[in-house]
């Protein structure tokens, strides 16, 4: 399973980074403004900088809703770094922006996915990656990970080559539930990622080991 993480914040991402277990980067308009990263400059100054962390997929999310002014995004989105995929909302004029970046050879991934049926639609235009949003549809009294099974089953029927990027996760169950059902790629917050390594039998187990560790030193020492 591929490992993105959900921010725009760089001290985040290069946290993630050193871990040495991140494959890319989510952003979106609210993730940016969270920032305070505002303004098509700024904008772009702030996606260059994180590719210049990361190895590659930094998802860029176009702000147009028309499909020549998306066009006109994209493709200025793409320009800044071969490492940006462009981030593309499930809209009629979004379906067809993903089928003409498709053509061109850019990566694209659907975003505000909530239904098998729209994910369908966005491989069939070519997508790159489909993003599910979990938390949402939890938050809602859905059952978000219903819906990620449901993708894949329709997408291990064929060979689209799009694949399942899990977002809008709240924490380390929606995390291991996407695993489980094998989809392809998490995006989720550092907090998520760091709360894996958490156990607390490691916790006292690694203390018991240094203690009897030094007590057999100590033994050593006194025996000499
Ligand atoms: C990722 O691509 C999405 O933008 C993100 O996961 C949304 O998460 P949220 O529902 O926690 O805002």
């Amino acid at each position: 399973m591929k490992f993105f993480i959900d921010t725009a914040n760089l001290s985040e991402i290069q946290q993630a980074q050193d871990m040495g277990i991140l494959d890319g980067v989510t952003t979106n308009p609210s993730l940016m403004a969270k920032e305070g990263i505002a303004g098509e400059e700024e904008v772009k100054a702030h996606y260059k900088a994180i590719c210049d962390i990361v190895e590659d997929k930094v998802s860029a999310e176009v702000i147009s809703t028309n499909y020549d002014e998306m066009v006109i995004e994209a493709e200025a989105l793409a320009a800044i770094d071969p490492k940006i995929v462009v981030k593309v909302p499930m809209i009629a004029d979004g379906v067809k922006l993903i089928k003409y970046l498709s053509s061109k050879g850019i990566r694209t991934n659907c975003t505000l996915i909530f239904s098998a049926g729209q994910a369908l639609l966005a491989a069939k235009a070519g997508a790159t990656y489909v993003s599910p949003f979990l938390g949402r549809l939890d938050d809602i009294g859905s059952t978000g990970t219903a819906l990620i099974k449901e993708i894949k089953t329709i997408f291990d029927n064929y060979e689209y080559g799009t694949e399942i990027l899990c977002a809008s996760i709240r924490n380390m169950t929606h995390l291991l539930d996407c695993a489980k059902i094998g989809a392809d790629v998490a995006t989720s917050p550092l907090s998520v990622y760091t709360a894996l390594k958490n156990h607390p039998l490691t916790d006292s187990g690694l203390e018991k080991f240094l203690q009897d560790h030094a007590k057999a030193e100590e033994a050593q020492l006194a025996a000499a």
